[in-house]
């Protein structure tokens, strides 16, 4: 490959992949990850913050949100997991949509989570499972964050099965769209085919009103 194509070749592949833009994390879904960055280190007893932006960072309406979004682009469900070789734990269990439905009308979805102190130290993958839909396509995505966590006194308690167990299964192959419709400048539809137009809406308003007039005159 020549050097001409090589950057061109990167830029293509980076608009594929997750990436890191003014700070937030694009996952290969709808979810944007505010926090936490890549590469943070964390101490087992303390606290990742975690915090997902649903809303497209504002381009997508309330409905979209989720969970189980009946509009043509919106969030089903959303799952995340730390991830290593030793232990599999579950920060958010996606199956009651408890998390996505938590802090209703805000576009930032919250979570203290403790960081168990039976984790051994190591590198982590902070895991996104998304369940949603495009443009009325259903895509599944896995996106892994790498993360560090130390243990200074060495791991005690047991990571019993409450803690560690097997990530949930995979409700389909992994699919993600070919451009992440966010940075890669797409537009979505969030219009459900069901719901009455704005013209129609407009001329509804516009009889009701002019019947108004009419009883009045
Ligand atoms: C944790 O999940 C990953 C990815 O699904 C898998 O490769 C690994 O074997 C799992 N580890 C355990 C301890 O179950
Ligand atoms: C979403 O829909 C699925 C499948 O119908 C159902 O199992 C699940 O309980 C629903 N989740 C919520 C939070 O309503
Ligand atoms: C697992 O350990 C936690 C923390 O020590 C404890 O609260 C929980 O009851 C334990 N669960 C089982 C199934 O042993
Ligand atoms: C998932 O992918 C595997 C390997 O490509 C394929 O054998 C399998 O049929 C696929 N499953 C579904 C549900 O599409
Ligand atoms: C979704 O559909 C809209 C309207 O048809 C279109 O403009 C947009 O490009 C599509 N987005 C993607 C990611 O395919
Ligand atoms: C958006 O999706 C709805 C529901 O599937 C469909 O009726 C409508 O035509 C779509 N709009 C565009 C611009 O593609």
């Amino acid at each position: 490959m020549s050097f001409v194509l090589l950057p061109l070749a990167l830029a293509l592949l980076s608009t594929v992949h997750a990436q890191l833009v003014g700070g937030q994390y694009f996952t290969r879904g709808l979810a944007i990850s505010n926090a936490p960055a890549p590469n943070s280190e964390f101490t087992v007893g303390g606290t990742i913050g975690v915090s997902v932006d649903v809303s497209g960072n504002g381009r997508l309406p309330q409905g979209s949100w989720g969970p189980n979004s009946t509009l043509p682009s919106g969030f089903i469900s959303l799952s995340l997991y730390l991830v290593s070789n030793d232990h599999n734990v579950t920060i958010i269990d996606g199956t009651d949509g408890a998390f996505l439905a938590g802090e209703p009308g805000s576009t930032v979805k919250h979570l203290n989570y403790v960081i168990p102190n039976c984790l051994p130290a190591g590198n982590y993958d902070y895991t996104y499972y998304e369940v949603s839909r495009m443009n009325d396509t259903m895509y599944f995505g896995i996106t892994p964050i790498p993360i560090r966590i130390l243990n200074p006194s060495g791991p005690s308690g047991e990571c019993n099965s409450t803690i560690s167990n097997p990530v949930q299964t995979r409700p389909q192959n992994d699919s993600v769209p070919a451009q992440n419709p966010f940075t890669g400048g797409l537009a979505l539809n969030t219009t459900s085919g069901s719901s009455p137009s704005t013209t129609f809406m407009y001329v509804l308003a516009s009889l009701v009103v002019s019947g108004a007039l009419s009883l009045l005159a």
